[in-house]
């Protein structure tokens, strides 16, 4: 969780040079922080180690869609990759250009559809023959073309979970190999599609570039044979799903991933775009929360945190570990073993189990690492539990760019139906 943004300095945790602990005072507790510098870092690195074959690098808008997050990707001319209306807007207004955003997703509805032709969306990525026919016609209907590029299922096993792997035979995602050509000649057919290309997305948190090499292979191969079928394929979509080590894990290789774009792809002179989410924004993500209380039992202690499965899903939905570390260093010497826990009524709300740390006390400040991605996200009201601000950091300076919901608020979107009662 620590690198050149994200350090102790004097004992005390910081986010570029932001003492967490004052902003935690000011902001209360739970609260997401990001660093402005890590993110921009992140962008750079990747445009740097993909250089030889200068990629679109559309941004998975789903990691982390705080406008001010994509904000500094959009000024650095990312483009993005998203899977709604809400992330359409949220791309549009963070400054993203609409020519560099790709629409994916297999449920895409027709009002999205239309909503995407108003706006001149770049590139839409279909993923069944009945999506094909629906984006004709919201495409006739809006008076638009539509780019297409044709996600394949290219039946590789991938990710650092089942539940985000996406490019198995079984999985719903992309159309089956042997459909890839039906849906070509159905592109080809519809009066407002221009068949661009092909894509793939295998899944997330992929540590190797083994799956990789054979999802190039697949796709590789099956441009060739639809370029010899006289199929335009120009783009090529390669997904995103770079993993990032969350426990001590080799970094992803991202050197061998380019040598297989280099030797699989680039020979075939087509245009490339990737959707990296994760890797982007995870490292540039704290969740900043504070003990509520502690509890010993003969075989346990809890240190309770006010931070919750509904603020970071992760290890609930995943079994994901995440780094923990305390906002303030204690003096004290010694180690001792604690479950690291939320308020929630499930036994799932468990941030970490048998995690070493130094004594803790009630109220203390405790950062949960490499949630930048997939926290703030995925989280949710559950136990009626508003929402986490979040907080971006650069340099010195700090702003909440998504304040903490007000309860009286949240509770008046519930209305008693006039004739509710018994
Ligand atoms: C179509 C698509 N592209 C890109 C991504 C981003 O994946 P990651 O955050 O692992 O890079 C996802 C996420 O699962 C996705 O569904």
């Amino acid at each position: 969780m620590f690198n050149e943004d994200i350090q102790y300095v004097s004992g005390e945790l910081c986010v570029e040079n932001a003492s967490l602990a004052r902003i935690a005072e000011k902001t209360g507790t739970p609260c997401y922080v990001y660093s402005f510098n890590r993110i921009k870092r992140n962008f750079l690195e990747l445009e740097s180690v993909f250089a030889s074959f200068s990629p679109l690098i559309a941004y998975a808008v789903k990691a982390n869609s705080n406008i001010a997050v994509i904000n500094i990707l959009a000024q650095l001319g990312a483009g993005a990759d998203v899977v709604s209306m809400g992330e359409i807007r949220r791309s549009l207004t963070a400054g993203i250009a609409p020519g560099k955003v790709v629409f994916s997703g297999v449920g895409k509805t027709g009002t999205e559809m239309e909503f995407a032709f108003g706006n001149g969306i770049g590139q839409y990525n279909i993923e069944s023959l009945e999506e094909l026919h629906d984006l004709n016609a919201a495409a006739v209907a809006t008076r638009r073309i539509a780019n297409v590029a044709v996600r394949v299922n290219p039946d590789v096993a991938a990710g650092g979970h089942a539940k985000i792997s996406t490019g198995r035979s079984p999985d719903k995602f992309g159309i089956p190999l042997a459909m890839a050509e039906d849906a070509c000649r159905a592109a080809a057919e519809l009066s407002n599609i221009n068949l661009t290309g092909l894509g793939v997305h295998i899944g997330s948190q992929i540590m190797d570039v083994a799956p990789y090499v054979d999802a190039f292979r697949v796709i590789a191969c099956k441009t060739v044979e639809l370029r010899e079928k006289g199929y335009t394929i120009n783009t090529l979509d390669l997904g995103g799903g770079f993993g990032i080590p969350y426990d001590n894990e080799k970094k992803f290789p991202y050197a061998a991933y380019s040598d297989a774009v280099r030797e699989l792809i680039q020979p075939l002179g087509v245009r490339i775009i990737v959707e990296p989410g994760r890797s982007l924004v995870a490292d540039a993500g704290l969740l900043v929360s504070r003990a509520v209380r502690t509890k010993e039992t003969p075989l346990r202690k809890f240190l309770i945190l006010d931070a919750a499965m509904n603020d970071l899903m992760r290890p609930a939905l995943y079994d994901a570990t995440h780094p923990l570390a305390p906002v303030v260093m204690a003096d004290e010497p010694g180690a001792e073993l604690w479950d690291i826990v939320g308020p929630v009524c499930e036994t799932s709300d468990t941030f970490a189990r048998q995690h070493v740390m130094k004594r803790q006390d009630r109220d203390g400040l405790v950062a949960i690492g490499l949630t930048g991605a997939y926290g703030a996200t995925l989280a949710n009201e559950y136990n009626s539990r508003p929402l986490v601000p979040e907080v971006m950091v650069k340099g010195s300076e700090w702003k909440v760019i998504r304040p903490r919901p007000d309860l009286a608020e949240i509770l008046s979107r519930d209305q008693i139906p006039d004739w509710s009662q018994n």
